[in-house]
């Protein structure tokens, strides 16, 4: 009967076309399903910036060649994180197992120390560590991207520039989120309270940022086209003559400029004697599966491989997703967790970090042997662990897959969004305000409300303490997971849930992404979950053991993942929901 229509027919032909396509590629989307490709994914916080990294992929690119463009345009398109005057980690594994991790954090510039941001009552000055010139560690994104280039990267600087010069000459369509942010000082939805201003407030305290995000006041609106033409010459520039002009060239000089006019102390040695390192990753593994993560001055990798040791002796796949019981063990776990990362944690050319302890799995159990089944402990209670004692000898986010296996993590940041509010005259980038990661002072909590010890105090030349983490999971030692988020201290907490959600509750890398978080610091000695995460008998369970609920429930993170598909070896990509713009693109 249908098909007695030629109409019909040619109809039913062209749908069944369409559909015998789908398989190959889901381009993009936004979802519980992940998107699929057969050769490569970028997720990240942008979709322009996600179809840059997969432009690069589809011109030959590798993995590493895809994550310098993409860093790269993020610092154009999404400049409340991306960035050319912040810093970071990127986790790089080769097809060949061949792994690094690029330590491009901030430094503190040589006239820095310990007290710089007390008064002479010896109290911290409120934001002086966040807003403004004197909150600016020395950048390390240009001096990172350039050393991926050289160790992995295929192409050439300057195509991998391009797309962001482009993006920043010829401007982009300003979309509902970034309209939303930088005309009001809210998110469009709740975050996690961070005490610092928002951004259309931070942003007007500075002419040139005012200028040039705010536009005087008369505010971007949706779709209308956003240039950025200083920022297209610091590009054109670093493009021409290469990424150490960033350090010794005219952008150096422009910074420096904007240093001495406006109280700041970086210097054109400090931006010379700039250097980011290698290091060798960090690994643990859980349940079977292989964790690699970063090393210090992250706190992350440390913090997470410790968490999952811990869990690892609990059965959370039979107590269930989200039941009070696993919550309750997981809870217990982040409080001792960051216990230790306050004790312990800091830069490691400054300070001896009792790392091989604090990941071993001897260490774990005797943590666990603390943990009550059916009662909190109260952080103020919870003292350090014995680390030393085990030790033997001693803010956004992408992740990409490309078509050989070759996997980029790569979290680099601002610290707060928009940084330190501040952009440099006449070169068009926000400043970072990474200082407020050190320990101002101790005791006194710092803008995400991190009690810090004297291991992450202030030195010249010192990396600040960073919670960033970027991670690879493998599975039967092959590519499985490549996964890392925003979110300051949250950022280890949301990795851990993801990774739990996927190993032990079985969830594609999409729907462990999006399903609800928690988070507990050790200091305040509250558990904070996002809306609707929590159902009310759930917290009244919890209550009951005697965890301590925050009054305000905030989202946590901005998730970016891919997963590989063991079967099919499809790339899967996983864009958090929580993120406006966030994407996966693939081909
Ligand atoms: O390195 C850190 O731990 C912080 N500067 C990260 C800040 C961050 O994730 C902001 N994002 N929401």
């Amino acid at each position: 009967m249908f098909f007695r229509n030629r109409a019909f027919f040619l109809i039913f032909l062209l749908i069944f076309y369409f559909i015998s396509y789908i398989p190959y590629s889901k381009p993009q989307a936004a979802s519980l399903y992940p998107v699929y490709a057969k050769n490569g994914v970028v997720s990240s916080s942008d979709r322009i910036a996600s179809e840059v990294g997969v432009e690069i992929l589809k011109k030959g690119g590798n993995a590493v060649d895809a994550a310098i463009a993409v860093a790269l345009a993020l610092a154009v398109t999404y400049p409340t994180a991306g960035n050319l005057g912040g810093g970071g980690f990127m986790l790089i594994r080769m097809a060949d197992g061949k792994t690094t991790a690029i330590d491009y954090r901030e430094t503190a510039p040589a006239k820095a120390s310990r007290d710089m941001y007390l008064d002479r009552e010896g109290k911290v000055i409120p934001s002086s560590s966040s807003i403004g010139y004197l909150a600016v560690g020395i950048p390390g994104t240009v001096a990172g991207l350039k050393l991926a280039l050289e160790k992995y990267g295929t192409m050439k600087w300057q195509d991998l520039v391009e797309p962001a010069y482009r993006l920043a000459k010829d401007g982009f369509p300003v979309s509902y989120w970034l309209a939303h942010t930088l005309s009001t000082n809210t998110d469009l939805v709740d975050r996690f309270p961070r005490g610092v201003s928002g951004p259309r407030e931070l942003l007007s305290k500075f002419p040139e940022s005012k200028r040039i995000f705010l536009r005087d006041g008369n505010y971007y609106k949706v779709g209308e086209i956003l240039k950025q033409p200083e920022l297209a010459q610091t590009l054109e520039r670093l493009q021409k003559e290469g990424p150490d002009e960033f350090y010794q060239g005219t952008t150096a000089q422009l910074i420096v400029k904007d240093m001495k006019k406006h109280g700041g102390i970086i210097t054109l040695e400090d931006l010379k004697g700039y250097k980011p390192v290698v290091r060798e990753a960090l690994r643990g593994d859980y349940r079977g599966y292989e964790i690699i993560t970063m090393p210090p001055p992250s706190s992350g990798g440390i913090a997470l491989i410790e968490m999952l040791n811990i869990l690892e002796q609990y059965d959370l796949k039979s107590l269930g997703f989200n039941s009070s019981q696993r919550n309750h063990l997981i809870i217990e776990t982040m409080r001792r967790a960051f216990a230790d990362r306050a004790e312990f944690l800091g830069d490691p050319g400054f300070v001896k970090v009792p790392i091989k302890g604090l990941i071993s799995k001897n260490y774990a159990s005797q943590i666990s042997k603390s943990i009550n089944l059916n009662k909190a402990t109260q952080s103020q209670e919870i003292k350090p662990g014995q680390a030393f004692s085990y030790e033997s000898d001693s803010t956004t986010h992408f992740s990409i897959v490309d078509s050989m296996g070759n996997a980029v993590a790569n979290t680099y940041t601002l610290n707060g969004s928009y940084g330190s509010g501040a952009t440099v005259t006449g070169a068009g980038f926000l400043l970072n305000n990474e200082m407020d990661d050190f320990t101002a002072k101790i005791g006194v909590p710092n803008d995400y409300g991190l009690i810090q010890g004297d291991a992450n105090s202030i030195t010249a030349g010192k990396r600040p303490l960073s919670s960033m983490t970027p991670t690879i999971v493998l599975k039967d030692g092959k590519l499985f997971l490549v996964i890392g988020s925003p979110g300051g201290p949250t950022i280890i907490n949301t990795v851990l849930q993801v990774i739990l959600n996927v190993i032990d509750h079985n969830m594609n890398v999409q729907q462990a992404i999006d399903a609800p978080r928690f988070h507990h610091q050790w200091l305040p000695d509250i558990v904070v979950f996002e809306p609707y995460g929590f159902s009310l008998d759930l917290v009244d369970l919890l209550k009951n053991k005697g965890h301590i609920f925050s009054s305000k429930a905030g989202y946590i993170g901005n998730a970016q993942g891919v997963m590989i598909d063991p079967q099919t070896n499809f790339r899967l990509g996983g864009s958090d929901s929580r993120g406006a713009d966030a994407r996966s693109a693939g081909y």
